[in-house]
């Protein structure tokens, strides 16, 4: 009879286990698939689900971004020639694009509703399937905060495991006791868990788990010695590869016009930025904070759209007043409350002080280049010349960098090893065809194809491995 407790123990236990992963993994899942629902049959009549291109209505992608107030996207959903009648800004924005195209009115949607179906159109904004390394990719979005949290996950049903492990086997050790005792008639000495803890054979696993463990980190540790994988400093202005690379899709080369040409690839100076920045001057994620860094930096008076004669012999205090003047007059014209504002123009200041001031380098002039920090830097021993790679190999900065538009802060991708130069010569094939540069190579190589001698002819083979090809 108590046997039957045990085993209806166990597996309660193991339903309320079960049912406790089936929860936190689908909590999210539901939502989505909810609002999946309730867009095939309201919205996907008009708009596209893949929420990125223009159908009857306009693509739903990234809308959250475009209303100011959560409160309005939902009234707009619900009575959308209310809101354009109402004349909220976004409403007249869209009917001026869309009419005479009306939207129909959903009335009936609760809050609920409309928070899956907008859960489902960021799901769908999500990209799928595999991480494709190569490759120019036209998603803005970032996945990054997903993984972290799937790992937690991870850590948190291994222990959850491990705990029901011991359990049942304690559960199953008391039962072969109780069958033992009931069988014979005598009670066996029995073992504590504190002398099964600390056994022989769990004390030689443990052990050995340790030396794995500590081994494989001093490998890790030594071999990474002086590289810096993944390094992500804080940068003096907040620029962000999403917004110029992939939102606004400005080619890589515009900006890293060093990287066709010549050995460095070049972070560009001030004035490249300046070609648009002269126009945009007021961002719409912090304003003033950031882009007023880069007038700062050329002598730029937004004020009066004009550069600033003599800038680098100008007064810190008449350079101050210049941009706090500019600070204001924006916080003002985008209504900020006015009790704010000096707080705003001494935070901002200070900004701009710290992003092209550097004490420690002896540099105190405002006026000078932005003091970007070098993420990416091999030891001066090794030769790496961009050019060969992107003009002349035709390999894409992604394949090298990872997908730098999708990082709102640059962090370094590849391990810049001698193994991971070393590895893609041995597996890259040399694209001979267009180039040119190999015509003496092409000739021998071309003969030996056709005589089916090789099937390809990869860097190695012209000689990408040879230590002096990459050291001095
Ligand atoms: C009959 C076609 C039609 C249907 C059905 C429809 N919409 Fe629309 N939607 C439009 C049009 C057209 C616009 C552009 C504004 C206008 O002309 O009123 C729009 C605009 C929007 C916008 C504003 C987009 C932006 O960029 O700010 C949202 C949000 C939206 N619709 C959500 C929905 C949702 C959610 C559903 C389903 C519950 C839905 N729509 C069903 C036609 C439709
Ligand atoms: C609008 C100009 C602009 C565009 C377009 C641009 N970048 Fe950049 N890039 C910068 C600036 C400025 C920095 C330095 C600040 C930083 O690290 O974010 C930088 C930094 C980098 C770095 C790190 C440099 C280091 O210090 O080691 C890499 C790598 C890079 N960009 C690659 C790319 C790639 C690949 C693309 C195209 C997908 C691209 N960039 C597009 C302006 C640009
Ligand atoms: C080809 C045009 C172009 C160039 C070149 C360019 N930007 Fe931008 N930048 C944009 C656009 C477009 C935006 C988006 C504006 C917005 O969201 O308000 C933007 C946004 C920004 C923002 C965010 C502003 C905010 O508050 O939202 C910063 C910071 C910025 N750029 C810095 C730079 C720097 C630094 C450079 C030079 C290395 C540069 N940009 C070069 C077009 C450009
Ligand atoms: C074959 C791999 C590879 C490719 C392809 C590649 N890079 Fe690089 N990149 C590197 C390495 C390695 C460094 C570090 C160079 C150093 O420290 O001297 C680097 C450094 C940089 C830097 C920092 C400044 C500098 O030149 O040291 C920028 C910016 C950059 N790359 C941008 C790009 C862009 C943009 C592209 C595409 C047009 C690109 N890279 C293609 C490997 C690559
Ligand atoms: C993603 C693949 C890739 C990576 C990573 C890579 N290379 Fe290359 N490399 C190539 C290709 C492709 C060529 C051949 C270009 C051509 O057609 O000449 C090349 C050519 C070279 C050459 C000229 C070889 C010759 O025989 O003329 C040098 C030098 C070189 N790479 C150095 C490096 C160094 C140093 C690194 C690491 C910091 C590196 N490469 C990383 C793909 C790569
Ligand atoms: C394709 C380019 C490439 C070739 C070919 C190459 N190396 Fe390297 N080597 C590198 C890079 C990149 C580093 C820097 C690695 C780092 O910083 O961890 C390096 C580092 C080294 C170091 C310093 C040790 C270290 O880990 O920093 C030595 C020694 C060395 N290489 C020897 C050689 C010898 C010997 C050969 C010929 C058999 C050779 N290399 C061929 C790219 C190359």
């Amino acid at each position: 009879m108590l046997k039957m407790a045990f085993k209806r123990l166990t597996y309660k236990l193991l339903v309320i286990l079960l049912s406790f992963y089936t929860f936190s993994t689908s909590a999210q899942e539901a939502n989505v698939n909810a609002g999946k629902t309730l867009f095939k049959n309201n919205c996907a009549a008009c708009h596209n689900k893949d929420m990125k291109s223009k159908m009857t209505g306009p693509a739903l992608g990234g809308v959250q971004d475009r209303w100011d107030d959560e409160a309005d996207l939902y009234e707009w959903i619900r009575n959308s020639q209310g809101m354009i009648a109402s004349g909220n800004a976004r409403a007249t924005e869209l009917w001026t694009e869309w009419k005479p195209t009306v939207m129909t009115s959903f009335p009936n949607l609760s809050d609920e509703d409309i928070a899956n179906i907008l859960a489902y159109v960021n799901d769908q904004m999500i990209p799928k399937g595999p991480v494709d390394a190569g490759g120019p990719s036209s998603e803005c979005a970032v996945p990054t905060e997903a993984e972290s949290g799937n790992r937690m996950l991870y850590v948190f049903l291994f222990v959850v495991l491990a705990l029901l492990a011991v359990i049942l086997a304690r559960i199953i050790s008391n039962l072969n006791y109780m069958q033992e005792v009931k069988e014979t008639g005598i009670a066996p000495e029995r073992k504590t868990l504190g002398q099964i803890l600390t056994s022989k054979g769990v004390m030689s696993f443990v052990i050995f788990l340790a030396i794995v463990t500590a081994g494989s980190i001093t490998v890790k540790k030594a071999t990474s010695f002086g590289r810096q994988q993944g390094y992500q400093p804080k940068q003096p202005i907040a620029f962000s590869h999403i917004t110029h690379a992939c939102e606004h899709k400005i080619d890589c080369k515009y900006c890293h016009d060093g990287a066709r040409r010549s050995k460095h690839s070049v972070i560009p100076a001030a004035n490249t930025c300046m070609n648009c920045h002269k126009a945009i001057k007021y961002g719409s994620t912090y304003g003033t904070a950031e882009l007023t860094k880069i007038y700062a930096s050329v002598g730029f008076n937004p004020n009066t759209d004009k550069y600033i004669e003599n800038y680098d012999q100008l007064a810190e205090e008449d350079i101050k007043k210049i941009f706090t003047r500019w600070i204001s007059s924006q916080a003002a014209e985008h209504d900020v409350p006015n009790d704010e504002v000096a707080e705003l123009e001494i935070d901002q200041w200070d900004g701009i002080v710290e992003a092209l001031t550097d004490e420690k380098a002896g540099d105190n002039s405002i006026a000078g280049p932005i003091e970007w920090k070098r993420i990416h830097n091999l030891p001066d021993h090794v030769y790496f010349n961009h050019s060969q790679h992107v003009t002349v190999g035709k390999l894409e900065c992604q394949q090298c960098h990872g997908k730098v538009e999708q990082m709102k802060v640059v962090r370094q991708y590849a391990p810049l090893s001698m193994g991971w130069c070393i590895n893609c010569h041995r597996q890259t094939e040399v694209k001979f065809a267009s180039n040119g540069y190999y015509d003496n190579y092409y000739e021998n190589y071309h003969e030996e194809i056709k005589n089916l001698k090789r099937n390809k002819v990869t860097v190695e083979d012209i000689g990408g491995t040879e230590c002096q090809k990459c050291h001095y």
